[in-house]
C-alpha cells in the first residue's frame, strides 16, 4: 500500500453533525523506534506490548461550519478548555488535510481525559493521537454511509495516527504490534502498525508491566528533538541494523517463550535508546540516579531469585518492570517493598498486556 490509497475519492453521505467517542491505549515498545524521515516515516521497525490501563478516553463532536477557509477546533482535557493542546493538534490536522478532505467543513469538539495521571511523565501522544485518529475515522465511516472494510479502517486510523506521533500507530490493536517495514514479518509497514502476525508462546500472556514513576516532570528534550538527533548520529546505521536484527531474533522468542532470549533483547534496547540519546550531538540524559539505583536492584532480585524480571525505558527516567503473570505476587512484594522507596511521591501505575483500542459510543 501507498500513502495515496488512502486518499477518498468520494463520499456518499454528508451528515450535518454528530459524535464518536474511543478509548485508546498506551503502549510500550520491545524494540524502540528511535529516528525517523520525513512524513513520520521509522528508520527501523518496532514492536511494542498494547497496554490495558493506561488509556486515553476521546469524544469528538462535529458541525457543519460555513466557512471551510481553516481549521476549526477546541479541545478540553478532563472537561477544562485546553488551549495549549492546540498547537499539536493543528500540526496533526495539517498532516492529515489530504487524507480526510472534509477536516476544514466542520468544527470540532474535543473532549479528552486519560486513565492515568497527566503529570505522570507517561506520554499521552500514543492513545491520545490514537484515540483522536480513530474518531475522526468513525466520522469518515460515517460519510462513506459506513461501507469501510473494517481491515482498512484501522489501516487507516493507524496510518492518520502515526502522522500525529509515531508510536500511537501501535496503539490501535493488541497484543503485539509491529510497524515498520521488516523482511521476516508478513505484512509490516513503515505507513501503519499491524498485528504481530505470528505464534505467541503462553509465557507472554497477561504479560505485566509495573510502571514505575522516577520523575513525574516535563521532558528536559522532547521525542521529537531526539529523533531528529538521530540524522547524522555515528552510530545511526549501525543501530538501525540492530533494530531489524532484534526484531529477528524476537520472533523465535515469541515462539518458543525463552524468558532469557526476551530479557537480554528487550534490556539491551532500552540501554541502546538511551545511549543513542548521550551520544548524540547535542548529548542529554533523560535517566536519573533513581533509574539507575532501580535497575541494579532489579538485576540484583533476579539473580538472587532466578526471577524472570526485567526492565524496559522510553524516553524518559520512568522504568517500566516486564514479567510473567505467574510472578505477579513476588515481584509486586518486591517492587512495594524495595522499589517504591525510589518513585516520585511512591506513585507506581500497574498494568499489563490489552488488546487495543474500543468503540465507546
Ligand atoms: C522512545 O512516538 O513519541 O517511546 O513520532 O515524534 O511523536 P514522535 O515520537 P514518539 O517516540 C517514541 C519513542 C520511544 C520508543 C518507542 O515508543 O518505540
Amino acid at each position: 500500500m501507498t500513502a495515496q490509497d488512502f486518499i477518498p475519492k468520494s463520499y456518499s453521505n454528508n451528515p450535518s453533525q454528530g459524535q464518536h467517542s474511543w478509548s485508546s491505549p498506551s503502549n510500550i515498545a520491545l524494540v524502540k523506534y528511535w529516528g525517523k524521515r520525513a512524513h513520520q516515516i521509522p528508520e527501523n521497525p518496532s514492536v511494542s506490548f498494547t497496554l490495558n490501563y493506561c488509556k486515553t478516553i476521546t469524544l469528538v463532536s462535529y458541525s457543519k461550519k460555513v466557512a471551510h477557509s481553516e481549521f476549526s477546533f477546541e479541545v478540553y482535557l478532563d472537561g477544562e478548555l485546553k488551549d495549549s493542546f492546540k498547537p499539536k493538534i493543528e500540526t496533526f490536522f495539517k498532516r492529515i488535510e489530504a487524507y480526510l478532505p472534509f477536516l476544514k467543513a466542520y468544527h470540532f469538539k474535543i473532549e479528552t481525559k486519560n486513565t492515568f495521571p497527566h503529570s505522570s511523565g507517561i506520554a499521552s501522544s500514543a492513545s491520545g493521537m490514537s484515540a483522536l485518529a480513530l474518531c475522526l475515522m468513525s466520522i469518515e465511516q460515517e460519510f462513506t454511509s459506513n461501507t469501510m472494510e473494517t481491515s482498512f479502517f484501522y489501516k487507516k486510523a493507524s496510518f492518520l495516527a502515526r502522522l500525529g506521533s509515531g508510536s500511537a500507530c501501535r496503539s490501535l490493536e493488541g497484543d503485539l504490534v509491529v510497524w515498520g517495514e521488516h523482511k521476516e514479518i508478513k505484512g509490516s509497514s513503515n505507513l501503519f502498525g499491524t498485528k504481530y502476525p505470528y505464534t505467541v508462546h503462553k509465557n507472554f500472556k497477561n504479560y505485566q508491566d509495573t510502571i514505575l514513576l522516577v520523575d513525574k516532570g516535563e521532558k528536559q528534550v522532547s521525542s521529537t528533538v531526539g529523533h531528529n538527533l538521530m540524522h547524522n548520529h555515528p552510530f545511526a546505521n549501525r543501530r538501525f541494523e540492530q533494530a531489524h536484527d532484534n526484531l529477528s531474533k524476537l520472533i523465535s522468542v515469541f515462539e518458543s517463550g525463552d524468558l532469557d532470549a526476551f530479557i537480554k533483547i528487550v534490556e539491551s534496547e532500552a540501554l541502546t535508546l538511551h545511549a543513542m540519546m548521550m551520544t548524540s550531538m547535542p548529548y542529554f540524559i533523560l535517566m536519573k540516579p533513581n533509574t539507575l539505583e532501580i535497575i541494579n536492584r532489579i538485576w540484583k532480585y533476579r539473580a538472587q531469585n532466578q526471577s524472570k524480571i526485567c526492565f524496559t525505558l522510553d524516553a524518559g527516567a520512568n522504568v517500566h518492570v516486564l514479567y510473567p503473570e505467574s510472578e505477579t505476587k513476588e515481584v509486586m512484594t518486591f517492587i512495594t517493598s524495595e522499589l517504591v522507596a525510589f518513585c516520585q511521591n511512591g506513585h507506581y501505575i500497574s498494568d499489563q498486556i490489552g488488546f487495543g483500542a474500543e468503540y465507546l459510543s
